[in-house]
């Protein structure tokens, strides 16, 4: 193990729904790949033994799905021990100390609720916990709820941690899609040229799940579309699809060319917004009766830069949509002249080009174009293709966002994290409507949402809807 890499790994919320759903699954792949060779202490307050946190931890990596090879998991449950405390009692600390045994260096993860991510960090702190310059701490999102927090908690945890030491994580950025616009970008010779004002019209992200808020109603009704899903992760995919190419993988030049396009973007013009709330919406466990939150936000983004200058990034995220499916579709112009269609022979302009990134749940690129119709023979007329690259079949293996980062994290890899000045710039673009949200509107769950987001794309190509994955398509 080398000097940097956590030589032990502390969960902080080890019996909550984040863990079940994705941790324990991503660290199981992970001891199956043999990177994960430590000590694994879990933290909660429930009233669970060794025993129960292990085999809870096993029930959570069968309920998703992975087969369990049982030496893998009998090397790795031998190493989890629980700690059943109150993150705000210092007993909590030294019992953790003390189940840490010898190590020096380990990764704290707190999959807990924000409010107690400083005194949990203080707890670490005051038991002697942080001193060695390579532990780390990984933080859930959200970091913060508007500027002004983001800045407060980051000002509290900063008087215990180094910035090497605090990882933010936003799950988007472990995804391998989502890091990949990155290098289809800058490994290509075919895209980087066009990728900008000459030749796009417009930018549009779509972020659209056919479920509804289900049994996380009180959560949900304190934050809505824009804080859940939009500052974060929607936000993180705008930076890597506008950003400059980097001068190199380092992520200290990964980040300054991703923060510069928060720098250029303008702060968000209320007339540029649509908010709407699901009809039904009100009656969700945990949602107060007259509640404005929205479940559904549209919103179109401006990017005041040499690159940019007026191509608008249109972004919709929701939830009870027509379909479950998160894209970002470059729009391109039409070439200058329209050989094969209208202008020709008075049929229809052919489809502009388009490069449809699909973002999970359905991993890939399609890129739109035309080729010549081969049922016409009197005239030449182009018809619309589709050259199709699915993530799956091409590269054969695929990761988990959260066994992607927890991986980043223990090797001290800060590359796919959310950096302090990035989460700034996102709350500073986004501060108008935060601080003015506007009225929200009905939708009928099962529709694309309120039928007004369209005159966000009024002059530009209509809302492309995603792909459904194959799990939503007729038979
Ligand atoms: C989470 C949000 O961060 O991301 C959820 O809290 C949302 O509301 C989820 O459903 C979407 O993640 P993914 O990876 O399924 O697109």
């Amino acid at each position: 193990m080398s000097d940097s890499r956590s030589d032990a790994l502390v969960l902080f919320g080890a019996s909550g729904d984040l863990a079940r759903k994705m941790t324990f699954v991503s660290l199981y792949r992970l001891a199956a790949r043999g990177l994960l060779d430590m000590p694994i202490v879990g933290v909660a307050f429930s009233d669970w033994t060794d025993e129960t946190f292990r085999s809870n931890a096993r029930a959570d990596i069968e309920a998703a799905g992975d087969e369990i090879d049982d030496a893998v998991w009998s090397a790795m449950a031998a190493r989890m021990t629980f700690v059943q405390g109150d993150y705000t009692r210092p007993e909590t600390y030294a019992a953790v100390k003390k189940a840490l045994g010898d190590a020096v260096r380990p990764l704290y993860y707190l999959e807990i609720p924000p409010g107690l991510f400083e005194k949990t960090v203080r707890g670490l702190h005051d038991a002697g916990l942080l001193g060695d310059p390579n532990v780390r701490v990984v933080v859930e999102k959200p970091f913060g709820h508007d500027y002004d927090s983001a800045v407060a908690l980051y000002g509290a945890l900063s008087s215990m941690l180094t910035d090497d030491q605090l990882y933010r994580i936003d799950h988007y950025l472990g995804k391998n899609a989502v890091q990949n616009i990155m290098v289809w970008r800058f490994a290509n010779r075919l895209f980087e040229p066009i990728w900008n004002r000459d030749h796009i019209e417009c930018i549009q992200i779509t972020m659209a799940e056919s479920f509804d808020v289900a049994d996380r109603g009180s959560f949900y009704d304190r934050v809505g579309a824009l804080k859940d899903v939009i500052q974060n992760h929607i936000m993180q995919v705008v930076g890597l699809l506008a950003m400059e190419p980097p001068s190199s993988v380092d992520p200290t030049h990964i980040h300054a060319a991703q923060l510069d396009v928060f720098n250029a973007m303008r702060p968000i013009d209320a007339a540029d917004v649509v908010r709407g709330q699901y009809a039904g919406y009100l009656d969700v466990d945990g949602v107060a009766k007259d509640s404005d939150t929205e479940t559904f936000v549209a919103l179109r983004v401006h990017i005041d830069s040499w690159r940019w200058a007026g191509v608008p990034i249109v972004i919709r995220a929701g939830k009870a949509l027509a379909r479950t499916g998160t894209e970002a579709v470059i729009v391109l112009k039409q070439p200058p002249l329209d050989l094969f269609g209208k202008d020709r022979h008075g049929g229809d302009a052919p489809e502009p080009n388009w490069i449809r990134i699909r973002l999970g749940h359905n991993d890939g690129v399609q890129t739109r174009v035309q080729a010549l119709d081969p049922t016409q023979s009197a005239i030449m007329e182009s018809t619309d293709v589709i050259m199709d690259v699915d993530f799956k079949t091409a590269l054969e293996t695929e990761k988990l966002p959260y066994e992607q980062l927890l991986g980043d994290a223990l090797d001290g890899n800060p590359t796919r994290f959310a950096t302090q000045p990035i989460i700034e710039g996102t709350w500073t673009a986004l501060a108008p409507i935060v601080e003015h949200p506007g009225p929200v509107e009905t939708y009928e769950p099962g529709t694309m949402g309120p039928p007004s987001a369209d005159r966000l794309v009024e002059g530009l190509h209509p809302w492309i809807d995603p792909v459904s994955p194959p799990s939503e398509r007729p038979a």
